[in-house]
């Protein structure tokens, strides 16, 4: 099995606040990206890794390989959509279109490797492929103008979207570029594939592959990371 990872690291993180985009800020000993990059490479059916970038973006260490394995890097575009197409588009010609690829959000450090086993081996089973998700759990308010509870949304079905999400490059790759054409957007991978009638299946992750967004996410991270680096 010969899986690449995709990783879409050209955001600016303004959310996080700060000089730093968030994948580069330091925890656990480690940049975000390196932990985040070692998570996928670790796994032994991943065989290198794509990182989109801003075109501008000074602080990529310059990494050719990490766990023995390959490292490349492209530009990434103007929204996360257009940074994942550019890096499935600059894979090497040796992957093939129906080769699985793993798009993998930069800022989720504290990926598991028994999930992307789990991930794995639901996407090479599925026609659409397949992404990690978790079961909401908190009881969800939908909001009026005012701020007041409006209505209270049932949960049972609902989940929350992690990465990495799994799909055939060719599959992401036509997916995206419709998607794109009619302006849709798209806040991950499997948006774009619902949208052209495909049906991922949902793969329970663990809660603890948290996105660094806040300060707060940046030291649970710190926590969970070095807890379980050497
Ligand atoms: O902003 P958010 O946390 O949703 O970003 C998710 C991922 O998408 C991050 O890893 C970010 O670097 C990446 N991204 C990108 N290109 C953009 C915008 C976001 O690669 N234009």
């Amino acid at each position: 099995r010969s899986v690449w990872a995709v990783v879409p690291a050209a955001g600016r993180g303004t959310r996080f606040g700060g000089d730093v985009p968030k994948q580069y800020l330091e925890v656990a000993g480690r940049s975000v990206l390196e932990h985040t990059l070692r998570a996928l490479l670790s796994h032994p059916d991943v065989a290198g890794a794509m990182v989109a970038l801003a075109p501008d973006d000074s602080r990529w260490p310059g990494w050719t390989s990490l766990c023995g394995k390959p490292v490349l890097r492209c530009d990434g575009g103007g929204e996360r959509a257009d940074s994942v197409l550019a890096a499935l588009r600059a894979l090497p010609p040796s992957v093939p279109g129906d080769a699985l690829v793993l798009v993998h959000d930069a800022a989720r450090p504290n990926l598991a490797a028994s999930d992307v086993g789990r991930l794995i081996d639901a996407a090479m089973e599925s026609p659409d492929g397949a992404i990690l998700a978790a079961p909401v759990r908190d009881t969800l308010k939908r909001a009026d103008g005012a701020g007041c509870i409006d209505a209270t949304v049932p949960r049972e079905a609902l989940w929350r979207a992690l990465t990495p999400q799994a799909f055939r490059r060719d599959a992401l790759v036509h997916a995206l570029e419709s998607a794109r054409a009619v302006g849709v957007a798209m806040t991950d991978e499997a948006m774009a594939i619902e949208r052209a009638g495909g049906r991922p299946v949902l793969v329970e992750g663990r809660e603890d592959n948290l996105k660094v967004t806040t300060p707060a996410d940046l030291r649970l991270a710190e926590f969970l990371l070095s807890r379980r680096s050497p």
